[in-house]
């Protein structure tokens, strides 16, 4: 009774965060960046027939101040503005996360394949060539903003899914910050193995996603104060591979996935799913698996008190002995708390002083 009740309250978080996600219906808004007067008056002219929202700005500066309060779903650029670039502008919104899918049409007086080259680069979607048709500017719009649609539905499902393991979380954990710290502390130790930035993402992104596959787990098994039986256990194991089965159709979520189906092996071969040993298990699963081990042992839950940090480390250098984790990792790890926790007193000793 109790995982039903659960089932509908996730199912009704998870329907409101949908229809806050998928609002329909809003005229599209265009955001025209020409430094020049006319040239903006010019585009609101050839627009007017349509139903666009038109927002107008006379410089980069202007633009990224409106693109910070504003939802916008198009970028209309000259290529020559006051201040910087229309390139300029498309590297900025390229750069940050809120803006980085908006289409931008870059409007240009001359287009050399060379000129093309250096706007893809720039992260420019499209080129039109002044002077520009009026015809030929809605068609493309219109067409940028069908494409948009597309990216879009994508980037929200990725948003559900992390919005669905924040419940997972939450329900998991006392306070619903466990996967923020594990994604924070595995990030933390990437870098300190100099990963790569793709490999620091999928960290950061394992961090929240690991445990989504808990959504199918009964809360009478996930909830359970005793020890599970042999039959609870077969299915506590499966979340690991709902877990990667949930995420598996995201290809921006790809990298994630071995993180989330190997999370729970053995260094010795004896965890799960797969029985994976040593270097077989991916390294960035061995990462998150030590991140969160020592957040669980730290952490109080419903069925035990939290330790300190001291003992979480030994109890994770007993489970290194005894073959279940990675020796020259948990060496790493345990070099990376030292810091932390050196960096943290120094910061407690200021604050105080
Ligand atoms: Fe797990």
């Amino acid at each position: 009774m109790a995982g039903l009740c659960t089932s509908v309250s996730v199912a009704s978080q998870f329907t409101v965060a949908a229809k806050e996600m998928f609002q329909q219906g809003l005229p599209e808004t265009l955001l025209v960046v020409d430094s020049d007067p006319v040239g903006r008056q010019l585009f609101r002219g050839v627009l007017k027939s349509s139903r666009y929202r038109i927002l107008e700005a006379s410089d980069v500066s202007e633009a990224i101040a409106i693109l910070r309060n504003d939802k916008v779903d198009l970028v209309v650029t000259d290529l020559v503005l006051r201040d910087l670039s229309g390139l300029d502008l498309c590297r900025k919104l390229r750069a940050e996360k809120s803006t980085r899918l908006i289409p931008i049409l870059v409007v240009t007086s001359v287009q050399t394949v060379e000129s093309e080259i250096a706007g893809l680069d720039a992260g420019a979607s499209e080129f039109l060539v002044k002077p520009i048709s009026p015809m030929a500017l809605r068609t493309r719009i219109r067409g940028m903003l069908r494409t948009k649609h597309v990216v879009d539905s994508l980037d929200e499902a990725e948003s559900i899914l992390f919005a669905m393991a924040r419940i997972v979380d939450t329900r998991d954990s006392e306070t619903g910050d466990h996967c923020e710290r594990l994604a924070e502390l595995s990030v933390l130790i990437g870098s300190a193995m100099g990963l790569p930035q793709a490999d620091l993402t999928a960290l950061r992104q394992g961090g929240y996603l690991h445990d989504i596959g808990k959504v199918a787990t009964p809360d009478a098994i996930l909830f359970k104060p005793g020890p599970l039986s042999e039959e609870e256990w077969a299915i506590m194991r499966q979340h690991t591979i709902v877990g990667e089965s949930i995420c598996r159709p995201m290809r921006s979520l790809r990298p994630v996935l071995p993180i989330i189906r190997h999370h729970h092996e053995r260094w010795d071969g004896s965890g799960y799913p797969d029985g994976l040993r040593g270097e077989e298990i991916p390294l960035l699963a061995r990462i998150l698996q030590l991140t969160d081990v020592y957040d669980a042992i730290i952490s109080k839950r419903s069925y035990k008190q939290a330790f300190d940090p001291d003992e979480a480390l030994e109890m994770m250098q007993q489970e290194v002995d005894r073959g279940w984790r990675d020796p020259a990792l948990f060496e790493l790890f345990l070099s990376v708390m030292r810091r932390v926790r050196e960096g943290n007193s120094a910061t407690d000793t200021s604050d105080s002083a």
